[in-house]
């Protein structure tokens, strides 16, 4: 499993991103502050407040991959519910940034420290399809291009929205 680390333990330049880099942080005050910032950017997908509280607040207990150009331009939280699976928790980039393979180099980023660290399965949670939305249908374009695939739409996850779970094995 992987364990607490100091707050910044690994950055790269990422060719195709416009000379951002991704920073591994550690759950802190300080990737909950970057997580409320670009949360605050994306109204049309966290627009509901006590929603978006208990994302910033997840980010004192969950690990963070951050992307940045200077200042954070995207963030992804994960999970990890078993030595074998994981779990995107969250994943928000600054809308100025996309389009730019900043999400896709952030989930990379944790697949292969996920698959260093033994883990075989991601998931992830989304809006399902029952619900017509264009921002969700483009985040579940997003994650249908990262390779994952539909497993289940539920509704009894997420009461009042249906929740599509996504699956990708990881080798
Ligand atoms: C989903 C999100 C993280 C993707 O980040 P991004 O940096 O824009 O994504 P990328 O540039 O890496 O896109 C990779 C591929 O995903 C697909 N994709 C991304 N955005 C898309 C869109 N709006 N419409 C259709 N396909 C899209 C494309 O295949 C794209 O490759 P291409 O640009 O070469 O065609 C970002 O759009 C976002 O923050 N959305 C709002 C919040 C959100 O949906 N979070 C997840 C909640 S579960």
């Amino acid at each position: 499993m992987m364990t607490a680390r100091p707050a910044r333990w690994h950055a790269f330049g990422m060719g195709g991103t416009g000379g951002c880099e991704i920073v591994g942080m550690a759950p802190s005050h300080e990737l909950a502050a970057i997580t409320e910032r670009l949360l605050r950017a994306l109204p049309s997908w966290f627009g509901i407040p006590e929603a978006n509280a208990e994302y910033v607040e997840s980010a004192t207990h969950l690990p963070g991959l951050v992307a940045r150009s200077g200042d954070p331009v995207g963030v992804l939280l994960s999970r990890r519910h078993f030595p074998g699976s994981a779990e995107i928790h969250l994943m928000a980039v600054d809308p100025q940034w996309h389009r730019r393979g900043i999400g896709k180099a952030l989930v990379a980023t944790l697949e292969t420290q996920l698959i260093n660290d033994g883990c075989r399965l991601l998931q992830v949670k989304t809006l399902g399809m029952s619900r017509p939305d264009v921002g969700y249908a483009a985040t579940r374009a997003f994650y249908l291009s990262c390779g994952f695939e539909p497993l289940e739409e539920t509704h009894d996850l997420r009461p009042g929205n249906p929740c599509l779970i996504m699956v990708k094995p990881l080798r």
